[in-house]
């Protein structure tokens, strides 16, 4: 559904560059769910935009359901952002319009010609995500978990095929989270629907299908959603799927280097088994 190839991005401002993507490679399969995790400033939001169609890279190649992205003209990036893509902000104002109540929101984006039948619509998906009741009230008169939730409303209104949501959950209590959590499942399940999450909350990245890790504008390390919200910590025996890049380095997080014992820059490759294994060199000089 969506394939990254070496994307770069950086930002010029007056006085300095910043190298907000540096060959970000990746592939997302169709229906996949999966969660995008990484520190402050690592390019999350950076990398959901140019999926979303609201950003162009610097250099290197988005393919999305077949379309190369960074080809199309400005009337088909309109159409591709209506149909194929949905977006809930990471900033919640951004993602609904104050003057309008719930279901005049979610009615919004529908290019359907007559007012019943996106009303219709607007009611069906509110009530997918459990806010029927709320369809006459006003944003602001409404939680920030209910906000972000007819925000997902409003993002699946003309049935994309993705789903991109930045921190859904970023302002919102557990529980709550839980429940928006469960609305980006059931819609990924019932509709087949592509669902890539950026989070921070590593209790929600484990429920994901897969989860990638974002390290300063590269996605360094990939695994299956597993003993992941553990932590490094008790784990024994880690593994995980990093990605080599063209020049066929891997780049390794140094916590996972730490328990292996590696401290310097030194490290010993030997093969065995069909294994590479690294380790901390025996003899040091
Ligand atoms: N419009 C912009 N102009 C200049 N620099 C930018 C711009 N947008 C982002 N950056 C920089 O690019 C880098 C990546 O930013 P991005 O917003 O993608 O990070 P993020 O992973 O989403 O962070 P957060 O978790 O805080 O939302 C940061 O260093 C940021 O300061
Ligand atoms: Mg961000």
């Amino acid at each position: 559904m969506i394939r990254c190839d070496n994307l770069v991005k950086i930002y010029k401002t007056a006085d300095t560059e910043v190298l907000a993507l540096q060959g970000l490679d990746i592939t997302i399969e169709k229906g996949e769910f999966m969660a995008i995790i990484g520190s402050s400033g690592s390019g999350k939001t950076t990398f959901l935009n140019m999926i979303g169609g609201l950003d162009t890279p610097t250099a290197g190649k988005l393919f999305v359901d077949g379309k190369d992205i960074f080809k199309l003209s400005r009337k088909e990036i309109v159409e591709y952002k209506r149909k194929t893509v949905g977006f809930v902000w990471q900033n919640n104002a951004r993602n609904l319009l104050p003057f309008l109540t719930a279901e005049e929101n979610v009615m919004a984006p529908l290019m359907f010609s007559n007012d019943r039948k996106k009303r219709e619509r607007a009611v069906e998906l509110l009530s997918l995500v459990g806010l029927e009741h709320k369809r006459k009230e006003y944003p602001l008169k409404m939680s920030g978990g209910e906000q972000q939730r007819v925000a997902i409303a409003t993002a699946l209104a003309n049935n994309p095929k993705i789903l991109l949501a930045d921190e859904p959950t970023g302002a919102v209590d557990v529980k709550t989270s839980e429940r928006i959590f469960e609305v980006f499942r059931h819609i990924n399940k019932e509709f087949g629907t592509t669902v890539v999450i950026v989070t921070h909350d590593m209790k929600l990245a484990d429920k994901v299908n897969r989860v990638a890790a974002i390290r300063d504008g590269k996605i360094s390390m990939e695994k299956l959603s597993s003993a992941y919200s553990k932590g490094l910590e008790g784990v024994a025996d880690f593994t995980e799927v990093s990605i080599l890049d063209r020049a066929n380095r891997v780049q390794i997080p140094k916590d996972v280097l730490q328990k292996a014992g590696i401290t310097g820059n030194r490290v010993e490759v030997s093969v065995k088994d069909g294994h590479v294994e690294l380790a901390a060199p025996k003899t040091t000089k």
